[in-house]
């Protein structure tokens, strides 16, 4: 069976102790009230990665980076490398965000390369992908989202493969309150388990857990998550909110 998985992404927010008391938050509610067979992620500025691995170690979340350099090592002022991300005892790793690839110009090759890295250094790479208003307006997103997973991980091994998570995130969607419907999202999902499997075999894209992401929250996570190809969700801003981030852990059909 592929992982369920409901993951946080904090971006840019909140200061040290408003990271510890959220941190705790979520901590103490999963304790109270968690589904044993959910992998809970927290995405924390990097700056909070010892943090949620100090709160973490008696809780059962997981915590990732939202970000690393292409680089292994090096003069490059202000960046994150893998390796310092694996040393900190993180698992995961955000990829390919929307924001990224808006905001700091990363395209599928650069991606590819920091999978990669991420890769060879144990950490789980959650591979974001997903077509902007106007494409899916012209009716574009089911090639633009086939670009992007051809280009960014089918030049992997097969076995290295196994490793990915991947998030279909609608840019349309992200932080708008506007969520793709569960038919939007239970297609978009089916057509990129098809891909995997034309590339990598039935077994792989069975195995492939693939998250939505974009304006999930309390209310609407059950019904997205209750189709048959969304395992979870990748969650913006209701991450931030510890009672709603738990409730969406709690959305999983029982
Ligand atoms: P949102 O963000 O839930 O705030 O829309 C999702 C994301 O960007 O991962």
């Amino acid at each position: 069976m592929r992982k369920k998985i409901v993951a946080g992404n904090w971006k840019m927010n909140k200061t040290f102790s408003q990271a510890e008391d959220l941190l705790f938050s979520i901590a103490d509610r999963l304790q109270k009230d968690r589904p044993e067979d959910v992998t809970v992620v927290v995405f924390p500025p990097a700056l909070y990665l010892e943090l949620a691995k100090d709160v973490s170690t008696d809780n059962d979340f997981s915590f990732g980076a939202q970000n690393i350099n292409e680089h292994e090592s090096g003069a490059y002022t202000g960046e994150i490398s893998a390796a310092m991300v694996q040393s900190i005892g993180a698992e995961y790793v955000i990829l390919g965000h929307s924001e990224r690839r808006q905001y700091f110009g990363e395209n599928d090759n650069v991606i590819a390369e920091k999978i990669k890295l991420a890769l060879s250094h144990e950490l789980t790479p959650v591979y974001c992908c997903g077509e902007a208003l106007e494409e899916r307006e012209n009716g574009h997103h089911f090639s633009v989202v086939e670009s992007q997973i051809n280009d960014a991980l089918f030049g992997l091994e097969e076995d290295d493969f196994k490793r990915i998570v991947i998030a279909y995130e609608p840019v349309w969607a992200i932080g708008t309150g506007r969520t793709a419907t569960p038919e939007q999202a239970q297609e978009m999902h089916a057509f990129i388990r098809n891909c995997v499997a034309a590339k990598f075999g039935k077994q792989a894209a069975d195995m492939v857990s693939i998250l939505y992401g974009g304006s999930c929250n309390a209310a609407n996570a059950a019904e997205l998550f209750a189709n048959a190809d969304v395992d979870g969700g990748l969650i913006g801003g209701a991450s931030l909110k510890p009672d709603d981030f738990v409730a969406i852990v709690n959305s999983f059909p029982k």
